[in-house]
């Protein structure tokens, strides 16, 4: 594993998704609720489509695919609704010093 700096906390809105593309294929989309934050593949488990245009619901801590609106866990990756069936990838991410750091695999 290796740790990626993403961006300064402050650099995310609370309550909004935000894509970020790590090069190597990985590519995030990352939630900011409160002070914590939570990275799932941005890509949705039903079809090609950016999750990170989706709507964050704070209170459930799920992320809604802006196509067809399953609603991601943003702790699991889990589909919550249909008509997506399996998760998405979850990534580990800290908030030191103000920086947000995500772990992802080494790059074969
Ligand atoms: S593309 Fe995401 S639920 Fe269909």
């Amino acid at each position: 594993m290796s740790a990626v700096r993403l961006c300064a906390l402050d650099e995310l809105e609370d309550g909004e998704a935000r894509r970020f593309d790590l090069g190597g294929g990985v590519v995030l989309a990352v939630v900011r609720i409160g002070d914590e934050v939570y990275a799932i593949g941005d890509r949705c488990s039903h079809a090609d489509v950016s999750l990170s245009g989706g709507i964050v619901d704070e209170r459930a801590c799920t992320l809604e695919c802006p196509k067809h609106g399953s609603e991601f866990d943003l702790r699991t990756g889990a589909p919550q609704s249909l008509p997506a069936l399996r998760p998405v990838p979850t990534y580990e991410v800290r908030v030191t010093d103000g920086e947000v750091v995500v772990a992802v695999e080494e790059a074969p």
